[in-house]
């Protein structure tokens, strides 16, 4: 198996990374080789096979088209602009999330084999709010340039599959909770920081209000599925490439009661409710639940509960963070 990781050095990328390194092999096949790829040079990973990192930009086709190499099975395509500044920025999320998935889906056409593409779309390429519960066909009908330039992804590589260029997996992820590090630009941030921040014995704000529901995954839960999308049949997928994984609907309340679970009452009094509007104007539209049928029967696994995800970045990524944050 040679497996490409673009966005090898973000938080999913690297996850990703560690877990392929861990394991050795895919979907019961030796790893021979793994390209990480993103902007800046990815951190080196001990692996029992040759790790190549590369740093490049996805928009560029010369440097996507090197970090592809001929006899590469399967692409994770991570690298992206997030939502706040995606919105923020239009001509950037416009190049790097619109542009560099055609030079994604060029280099794989390029290779004449077909390679598996594993995209990460997301919920924001949905609307529907707080009220929604979306079945499987619900049509994708952005809020934001960030959805919309996921959905344009999706649709180019759903297209791609059937002129059998490349062989793709579109998963729409919820938004994945507990991220370690620093805040980030994802208007979801905040989904996390309620969590990671008290946990560092820090004060954060909550821009939407305890009874806001977020459709969420855990770390360890995308990383499975970016495994089963890239080693299940896509023959039962046929023309629709889109996949809504089994996530899980919480609301802030319960995100926070499962934080006092786990760390006590004074953890969770470090969060304060401060409401904003951009962010609000953002995530309002993300629908918060989806009925994701298709996925279960096609073995997308279950979510597990919001202690075990609290309970899993402290034991982690807590003491990795606080090293990062020289806290
Ligand atoms: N984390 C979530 O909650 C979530 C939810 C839904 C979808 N997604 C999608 O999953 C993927 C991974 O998310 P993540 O949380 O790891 O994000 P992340 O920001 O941590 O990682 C993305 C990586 O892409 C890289 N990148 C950005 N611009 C690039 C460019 N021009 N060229 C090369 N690399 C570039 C960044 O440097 C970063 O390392 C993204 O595509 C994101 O849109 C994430």
């Amino acid at each position: 198996m040679r497996i490409t990781i673009l966005g090898g050095n973000g938080f999913l990328g690297r996850k990703l990374a560690a877990r392929l390194a861990r394991d050795g092999v895919l979907g019961g096949r030796p790893i021979a080789a793994l390209t990480l790829f993103d902007l800046a040079e990815p951190a080196p990973l001990p692996a029992p096979f040759p790790v190549r990192r590369q740093a490049g930009d996805v928009a560029d086709p010369a440097a996507v088209a090197a970090a592809i190499p001929p006899g590469t099975d399967v692409v994770f395509h991570l690298a992206a602009v997030v939502s706040a500044q995606a919105e923020a920025d239009y001509d950037l999320g416009l190049r790097v999330n619109l542009h560099g998935t055609l030079a994604v889906l060029q280099a794989c056409r390029a290779l004449g084999t077909c390679p598996r593409v594993v995209f990460t779309s997301s919920v924001a390429s949905f609307s529907g709010g707080q009220e929604a519960v979306l079945p499987d066909d619900a049509r994708q009908l952005p809020a934001n340039s960030y959805g919309a330039q996921k959905a344009i992804g999706e649709l180019l590589l759903q297209d791609a599959s059937r002129r059998r260029f490349l062989d793709a997996v579109n998963l729409r992820l919820p938004t994945v909770m507990v991220r370690p590090g620093r805040p980030n630009r994802a208007a979801s941030s905040f989904v996390s920081a309620i969590i990671r921040e008290p946990l560092l014995g820090l004060e954060t704000e909550c821009p939407v209000p305890e009874s806001f529901a977020v459709w969420i995954c855990s770390p360890r839960s995308a990383i499975a599925w970016f495994l089963h999308a890239a080693t299940m049949d896509t023959a039962p997928l046929g023309l629709d490439r889109g996949i809504n994984p089994p996530g899980r609907s919480a609301t802030v309340a319960k995100m926070l009661q499962a934080l006092e679970e786990v760390a006590g009452a004074e953890a969770r009094a470090r969060v304060r409710f401060v409401p904003d509007p951009e962010i609000q104007a953002i995530v309002a539209d993300w629908p918060a639940a989806f009925e994701a049928d298709r996925a279960r029967r096609l073995g997308f696994a279950e979510q597990e509960p919001l202690e075990e995800l609290v309970r899993a970045f402290i034991a982690e990524d807590l003491e990795a963070t606080r090293r990062e944050r020289g806290l």
